[in-house]
């Protein structure tokens, strides 16, 4: 969570970080705040509140200089206010910093600072790492860096420049990410690459316990205790314009548009038509190690969670290999019992989440063989593990996960494929490959149902409850519908298998609360049907998801949205579109922040 910046070279500086704060904003929208070099001194403007108002603050006030910092905050110690925003600074101005991640030991840093006399503007912990840098500071910024994080403990990424150093950025990296752009003259550094798109392509991302130096004409690395050390220079594929709106609305409304490309990209290069098979070589695990897991462990947050409840199906299904799917910030506290025949699957769109971190490195303490299922390349999650199926999505900036999941229920359907021809299990792998490359095709096809769900949406403006029922595949699919209409539109939402309606949940229908119910003509198909009977016997309004030809649903539910057909399996590839589409219509009438739901952020990099 946040999102820090910092920019040393020939430009003035501020809009090279505003805009670069409104890429991270994704990170945490509660304040922010810039500090630039500027007449001898450092200058500092902090807002409550989007990049926006700090925007329109710093136009007011004409701030120009050379270098400086940006942060954009979720707050987690001290409320979101002016004092609690970033840049932090030390007594007098000495030093300036952003920081992102959490101090475990401030209490203690911050009493004996304040015995030492320092004194405190804010309820932070980043605070005292200002602090700690100016008590060791004796001229030379990094030197003091590199003392001051030796005594922190917790999570950081940290950006800090001193006031007798101009132009200079000290950043050290413990946990939280940070990555730096050699730029022509001018160098940056940002928690991810997307405000480095614009400027360069060749970075290099910090490890942990490492330090970047950086001025305008060169950056320099050493380790926490000061050694120099040299670092590989990455190409970026990514381009500015991928993290562009292009014309639409939102970035969600984007990212769910952009689906069937992202699942073009994922499968691209994977699939050998002509022997049907799943080439899973490019992940690093040797086909041996695959063909030896007798048990797989997906762990996971949040919608990439959801993926991994899907992936469940299809392993098992086509592999024939049990799985567990465990939410991370559980797994991190379980008894694992180590075993040299599990697979334990890491799936993470940004590859920082913390929880699904600390379970990775616990199981690597362990000796488990670990794949991340990731969107990021060189984020945490993929360089720490085993092996990588990268997803193709290209950035995510919406804040709710879409075309993210798409590319998740991809790359985990192409696992399942590619273990089930290592385990020489043949069933229906043909028709299915086949079936799957004409996703796309329909996903796009569902995609111009969006007026139609946007009319449907405004009947349900003032409806305070959703139920959300899926059986078999589509129960991870009724998950992910429901949370999508939760975080973007504040409506209360929960899914439940259908068949697990009558154990409790059924106590909530009425005409207030409508269900949204996947009900394609699959094998669950009859089962399914009863349910919505049961729903609508006790006045409940229905909207169906039904396979295209379906007419008989007609008469038993209030509304049907149609999908094409397809194999079973793949049907939650196809009933997820509309209810992304449902839940951005519906949050969009009613005036949300589609993009940056409140109280949220992207990557969860605290726990
Ligand atoms: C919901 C959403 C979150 C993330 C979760 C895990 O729309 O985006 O629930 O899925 O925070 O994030 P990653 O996949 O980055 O580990």
């Amino acid at each position: 969570m946040c999102g820090i910046i910092g920019y040393s070279g020939r430009q003035n500086p501020i809009p090279i970080l505003i805009d670069g704060l409104k890429k991270l904003e994704y990170r945490g929208y509660d304040s922010a705040g810039v500090a630039i070099f500027s007449g001898g001194d450092i200058k500092r403007l902090r807002v409550k509140g989007k990049i926006s108002l700090l925007e329109e603050k710093i136009k007011q006030l004409q701030l120009d200089g050379s270098c400086g910092l940006g942060h954009t905050r979720w707050a987690t110690h001290g409320v979101p206010s002016e004092e609690n925003a970033h840049p932090h600074r030390s007594c007098g101005n000495q030093i300036v910093l952003v920081h992102n991640g959490i101090i475990e030991n401030y209490h203690l840093l911050k009493e004996r600072l304040l015995a030492e006399g320092h004194q405190f503007e804010s309820e932070t912990d980043s605070e005292v790492i200002a602090h700690l840098v100016e008590k060791y500071y004796a001229g030379c910024l990094e030197e003091a860096v590199s003392r001051a994080v030796q005594e922190l403990e917790g999570a950081f990424a940290i950006a800090v420049i001193s006031r007798d150093e101009p132009g200079k950025i000290v950043v050290a990296k413990l946990g939280p990410p940070a990555v730096v752009g050699f730029g022509d003259g001018e160098n940056i550094v940002a928690s991810d690459v997307n405000p480095l798109l614009s400027y360069t392509n060749k970075v290099a991302f910090l490890e942990d316990r490492e330090i970047a130096i950086l001025t305008p004409n060169e950056i320099r690395f050493t380790d926490f205790t000061g050694k120099p050390i040299e670092k590989r220079i990455e190409i970026l594929t990514w381009s500015p314009l991928m993290i562009e709106k292009r014309g639409f609305k939102h970035f969600m409304l984007k990212e769910i548009f952009e689906q069937p490309q992202v699942i073009r990209e994922t499968m691209e290069g994977r699939i050998k038509l002509d022997k049907a098979q799943v080439l899973l070589d490019e992940t690093g695990l040797s086909l041996s190690s695959l063909k030896r897991i007798k048990r797989l462990v997906m762990v996971a947050c949040g919608t990439s969670f959801h993926a991994g409840l899907l992936g469940k199906y299809y392993v098992e299904t086509l592999a024939r290999i049990p799985v567990e799917v465990v939410y991370a910030s559980e797994y991190r506290y379980h008894e694992v019992i180590p075993d040299g025949e599990t697979l334990a699957v890491f799936i993470s769109q940004s590859g920082e989440t913390a929880d699904t971190l600390a379970s990775l490195r616990q199981v690597k303490k362990l000796g488990l063989s670990s794949l991340a299922i990731c969107n990021v390349a060189q984020s945490s999650i993929a360089r720490e593990s085993d092996g990588v199926f990268y997803t193709h999505a290209g950035p995510e900036i919406g804040v709710a996960a879409t075309k993210t999941f798409s590319a998740q229920l991809t790359a985990l359907f192409l696992l399942a494929v590619g273990l089930a021809q290592l385990q020489n299990n043949q069933e229906e792998r043909l028709n299915l490959i086949q079936a799957f490359r004409k996703i796309p095709w329909q996903v796009e096809a569902l995609l111009g149902q969006k007026e139609m769900i946007d009319a449907l949406s405004a009947r349900f403006l003032h409806t305070e409850h959703f139920l959300y029922l899926g059986r078999w595949v589509n129960y991870p699919i009724a998950l992910e519908g429901a949370l999508k209409l939760k975080e973007i539109s504040y409506i209360h939402a929960e899914a439940y298998p259908g068949g697990e309606m009558k154990h409790g949940p059924i106590a909530l229908i009425d005409e207030k609360m409508p269900t949204m119910a996947i009900c394609p003509q699959d094998k669950v198909y009859e089962k399914m049907l009863s349910n919505i009977m049961e729903v609508k016997a006790r006045q409940g309004v229905v909207i169906a998801l039904a396979t295209q030809g379906d007419e008989s649903i007609k008469k038993k539910v209030d509304q049907v949205i149609y999908l094409p057909s397809t194999h079973p399996l793949l049907f939650p590839f196809l009933s997820l579109v509309p209810l992304q589409l449902f839940a951005y219509c519906l949050a969009a009438r009613r005036g949300a922040d589609v993009d940056q739901p409140r109280n949220l952020a992207k990557s969860v990099t605290v726990e």
